[in-house]
Order: structure tokens, then C-alpha cells, then sequence
């Protein structure tokens, strides 16, 4: 991978660092996310809430099947998974939902969008036994064809999406781009003024200040909406609002590498090899999604989120097995995912809940 992104570097010099992304994580075949070895799980390189047992699905389920009761038991409807790895989340929550209805069951299709193969078979394999209508594509334009009432949403998605790297020099953002170093190797290095991209953070941040932003969001849930004729987008992931995720501060910003559990730095250690990721600031996501006509009618950390979900089942005494406690507790601890992640729903209804508006600072 090193190697290809130094012949496109020589080619056609210096690559931004969205590009640099692109090739690092989804090259079809040298991309970390091309990768034959298991990147979620114990195995892998990173945890995610579906690591930590069936509890998430279960929840998200009742949450799914709530919106289909309120909206009017549609007779066909749609949950979309974006990036569902192997499928074991949609196993979770189409188990669930068999066991809790029959009805909503029965009239659902389940749609994945994945745009890996080796993901695509695991998914198929898995899931053809427990599906009645089963949807897997490699891409969300192939959704959009076939629109459904019904929900879209993804679990840590929105932060696998490319983003700048951007520099606060000398009383202006410039963008880092990466090069190739005296030595051969690759460098980061400085590239354009970055001011239009770097509009809505403004000025006054400490000299070297670095941080990340993203361009791809309206883009992204452009697609994303496609794919349904009405209903609810729901987005978990580690992030914050944006006075938070800009905090002068935060003077590195929030990129980081993945590999074994081990979170680390420098983009440029062995490419392909590693995760890279950067948190998501959801203010800017509450406003391209109000470009497109959605607005947030949730918004909260992911312990307030799942305890809200989980509420019912607590209260029917359905929480007693050891295992259900420790899983609850491990997704909602605030020291634990609880806190570090949040939970976004997006809805067409435009009224939003002033808690809501002033959480995400809008
Ligand atoms: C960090 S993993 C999360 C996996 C899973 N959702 C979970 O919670 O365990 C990110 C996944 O998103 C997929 N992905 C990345 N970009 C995507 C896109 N534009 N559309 C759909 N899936 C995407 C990757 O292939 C990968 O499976």
C-alpha cells in the first residue's frame, strides 16, 4: 500500500488527505478494509457496542419496531444497515423482532449496503437462514431504485468516512496534504489555504492547532435518503457537538489509528495496515441533514440513548440474567461506550426539541 500511494504521489504529486484515505482504507485490494482477517471483535482491531453481545440489536429492534407502530404497520417496509460488517448486529435485530412480531416480521425487507465482497458473502451466508426478504448491495444508489418507508441507520459509519486534515498557521487554516519526504518516506506536509473550507470554525485557535473536518456529509445522506420514500435516519458513533469537538484544547484533534486495540497517531505508520479514523462532530451533521430536509428529533450519549430504549424491559423484571446486566452496563457506563459515543435520529418532521438544538449547539 505504502508503495501505491508513493507511485500516485510521484505521478501526480502531493495527494489530499481525503484522497490519501481513500486508497489507506478502501483500496479494493491493498485497503485496510480489504482485508481478509476480522477487523471488529476480541480477534480484531477495535470493539464496537456489537461486540459486546446481542443486547444492542435488541434494543435498536424495539426502537425500529416502535417507528413501524407509529407510523402505521406499513405492509412493506425497510430497515437499511449501512456497513454491517458481517451481519451479526442484523442477526440480533431481525431475531429480535421475529420474537417480539410476526406481523412486522413478515413485511419487512432487510437491506445492507456494503461495499466489500468478502462482507457481502459473510453477510449472506448469515443472515438467508433468519431473512424472509433479504437486500444486499454494494452500494446505496442500488437501493435507491426500489424506495421503502422504513429506517436507515449505521453503527460507527459516519466516522470510516474520509476527512481533511486542517492546520491553524500563522492566523490561517491551511490544509495538510501527504508527500513524500527528503528520505523516500511519506510525509505530511503543508498544502492550500484552507479558509472556505474552514469557514464555520473561524479564528482565534492556538498557532499549529490541527483538527479534522468533513465535506461528505450531505453527499453521504443524499444517498442515504434515496433509499427510503419516508422515515427515520439513525446514526451511533463517537463524536460530539461541535463547540466540543473544537475546543481550542484539543489542539491535536481526535485522528487515530487502530490495530490490536492499541490506538495510536500517525496516520502514515504502515497504510492499509491500520484503521484511521476521526470522530464525528454532529452539529455539522445536523445541518447538512437540515440542507436535505431532515432534522434531529434525538440527540444524546449512547448511555441516555440505550437506558431510554431499555426502559420497558427494565421495568418488567426482563433484566435479571448476569449476562444482560453486564452487557447493559458495558454499553452504557459513561466510562465505558456509554459515554464516548453519541446517538443521532433524524426524521422529515422539521420541529426540533429545543434539549436537542442546544445539545448539538444549532
Ligand atoms: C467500523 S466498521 C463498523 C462495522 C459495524 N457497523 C459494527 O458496528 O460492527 C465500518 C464498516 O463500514 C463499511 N463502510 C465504509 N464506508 C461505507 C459506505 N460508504 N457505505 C457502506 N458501508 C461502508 C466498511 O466496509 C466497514 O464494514
Amino acid at each position: 500500500m505504502d508503495e501505491c500511494i508513493r507511485d500516485k504521489i510521484a505521478s501526480h504529486g502531493n495527494i489530499s488527505f481525503p484522497k490519501f484515505l481513500d486508497l489507506a482504507l478502501y483500496h479494493p485490494t491493498l485497503g485496510y478494509y480489504a482485508r481478509t482477517d476480522s477487523q471488529v471483535g476480541k480477534k480484531g482491531d477495535f470493539y464496537t457496542s456489537v461486540s459486546v453481545g446481542p443486547l444492542f440489536g435488541k434494543l435498536l429492534a424495539r426502537r425500529f419496531l416502535d417507528w413501524w407502530e407509529g407510523n402505521g404497520k406499513p405492509t412493506s417496509w425497510r430497515i437499511l444497515e449501512i456497513g454491517a460488517h458481517d451481519g451479526k448486529l442484523a442477526v440480533d435485530i431481525l431475531t429480535t423482532l421475529r420474537e417480539i412480531s410476526s406481523e412486522a416480521s413478515e413485511t419487512l425487507e432487510y437491506a445492507i449496503s456494503e461495499p466489500l465482497p468478502r462482507l457481502r458473502k459473510a453477510q449472506r451466508e448469515r443472515l438467508t437462514p433468519i431473512a424472509k426478504r433479504l437486500h444486499l448491495a454494494s452500494s446505496l444508489s442500488e437501493l435507491s431504485s426500489s424506495p421503502l418507508p422504513g429506517i436507515a441507520f449505521g453503527n460507527e459509519i459516519l466516522d470510516a468516512l474520509p476527512f481533511h486534515l486542517v492546520e491553524f498557521i500563522s492566523e490561517e487554516w491551511r490544509e495538510v496534504h501527504v508527500g513524500i519526504g527528503e528520505e523516500g518516506s511519506l510525509e505530511l506536509s503543508n498544502g492550500n489555504h484552507a479558509s472556505p473550507l474552514c469557514e464555520k470554525l473561524g479564528n482565534g485557535f492556538p498557532e499549529n492547532y490541527r483538527t479534522e473536518i468533513r465535506t461528505n456529509f450531505r453527499a453521504f445522506l443524499e444517498s442515504v435518503r434515496s433509499c427510503l420514500t419516508d422515515g427515520l435516519l439513525l446514526f451511533i458513533d463517537y463524536g460530539f457537538a461541535a463547540p466540543e469537538y473544537y475546543d481550542t484544547q484539543r489542539t491535536t484533534g481526535t485522528l487515530r489509528t487502530f490495530s490490536k486495540h492499541k490506538a495510536a497517531e500517525d496516520p502514515l505508520d504502515r497504510p492499509g495496515e491500520l484503521d484511521i479514523t476521526a470522530h464525528v462532530d454532529f452539529t455539522d451533521l445536523a445541518r447538512a441533514a437540515a440542507q436535505i430536509g431532515y432534522f434531529p428529533t434525538a440527540f444524546s450519549n449512547q448511555g441516555s440513548y440505550l437506558t431510554h430504549l431499555a426502559k420497558p424491559l427494565i421495568l418488567s423484571g426482563a433484566f435479571e440474567e448476569p449476562k444482560t446486566i453486564a452487557q447493559f452496563q458495558a454499553l452504557t457506563h459513561p466510562a465505558h461506550l456509554g459515554g464516548k459515543f453519541h446517538a443521532i435520529e433524524l426524521t422529515k418532521t422539521g420541529s426540533v426539541p429545543p434539549e436537542v438544538a442546544h445539545r448539538l449547539a444549532l
